[in-house]
């Protein structure tokens, strides 16, 4: 990816004009069939012989919820889409069409009035969807974490934020006391958390959205996961603080080979983190493309709208602040 970032239609232009062979990463989605329906987009042959097998890959997924009355109410619609090691895929759609059902499906955190009516979830070999709530518990949050919109109210109020890492790094890898102090830091120091020390004996409300955000990423390293299921983790704050956020998210995709699945109905925070952007319509996977074609190759009219949102969006609001130097968050 390249070093500037300007929100608004630059960073699908940025994606466009950046040569394929700049990273190892840009080559392997390069080789991906840039086909546009979900019932197209396959692997190519030759790719599947030299790509690393897949962490993360849905197959026909659907979800229905219990109306009552009214019946059977289907939000996920034979949902197909992978994700390999390392990889960063943006999910994008209007409110609704099944971004976030689609995470709590993966995660296993279905209400009780939702049912997977069709398909599986294999992460790392295992279909999630056969396996008993006591090994989802073991995966959820240590291989498989997830951040959400709103950091303050993710964090629990009445206890430091230090406190909680703690408890996080004891379930996850059984580590207490002064090991735990030292992997605390270290980690907020991973997020770029200023005054780290200061941050351990902090309460939640005693930090700005951006912290607490840096906070919850933190914590969702703490279990040294595969897969980071992100949704919407930067609407909840200003643009300045959402560019460090997703800056934050770049650098860990690369340098842990972290993958990750960013939620968002922001295509430009999509285009500037993911290799592949999908986007989602009425419960379906409509397209899945390289970001870096997105903008010339996307066909669906969903795709097309998402583009023409950002391009006036990027146009009529005061958006490039986001090149002005790092806040304090
Ligand atoms: N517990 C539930 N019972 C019944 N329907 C539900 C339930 N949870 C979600 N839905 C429905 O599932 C559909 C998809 O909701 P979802 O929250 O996944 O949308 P989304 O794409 O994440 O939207 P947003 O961008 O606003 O977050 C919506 O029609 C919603 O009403
Ligand atoms: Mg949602």
């Amino acid at each position: 990816m390249t070093g500037s970032f300007t929100i608004g239609l630059s960073a699908l232009i940025e994606y466009e004009a950046k040569p394929a062979s700049q990273s190892p990463k840009s080559k392997k989605v390069a080789a991906v069939t840039e086909c546009v329906t979900p019932d197209q987009w396959r692997v190519t042959p030759e790719f599947s012989l030299s790509a690393p097998s897949q962490l993360l890959s849905l197959r026909d997924l659907s979800v229905a919820f219990n109306a009552g009355k009214a019946g059977e109410h289907r939000v996920l619609n034979q949902v197909s889409l992978d994700i390999a090691p390392g990889e960063v895929v943006g999910l994008v759609g209007e409110s609704g069409s099944g971004k976030t059902v689609l995470s709590h499906t993966i995660l296993g955190l279905l209400p009780r009035n939702g049912n997977v009516t069709s398909g599986s979830i294999e992460f790392g070999g295992r279909n999630l969807l056969q396996l008993p709530e006591s090994s989802l518990r073991k995966i959820r949050g240590k291989e498989i974490a997830m951040i959400f919109q709103d950091p303050q109210a993710s964090l629990n109020p009445v206890y430091p934020v230090g406190r909680q890492m703690e408890w996080i790094l004891k379930l996850h890898r059984g580590i207490v006391a002064a090991e735990a102090k030292a992997e605390v830091l270290s980690l907020f120091e991973s997020v770029k958390l200023r005054d780290p020390e200061r941050c351990i004996r902090a309460y939640p409300h005693e930090l700005s959205g951006g912290m607490c955000q840096r906070v919850m990423i933190a914590m969702a390293l703490a279990g040294r996961p595969r897969l980071l299921i992100a949704d919407e983790p930067t609407s909840a704050l200003d643009v300045s603080v959402a560019v460090e956020i997703v800056k934050l998210l770049s650098r860990l995709s690369k340098e842990l080979g972290l993958s990750i699945l960013i939620i968002t109905h922001d295509l430009n925070v999509a285009a500037r983190l993911s290799d592949r952007l999908a986007v989602f319509d009425q419960g379906r996977a409509v397209e899945v493309l390289p970001s870096k074609h997105f903008l010339s190759r996307a066909q669906h009219p969903s795709s097309r709208i998402l583009i023409e949102a950002s391009q006036f969006l990027g146009s009529a609001s005061n958006l490039d602040q986001a090149d002005k130097p790092a806040p304090l968050v």
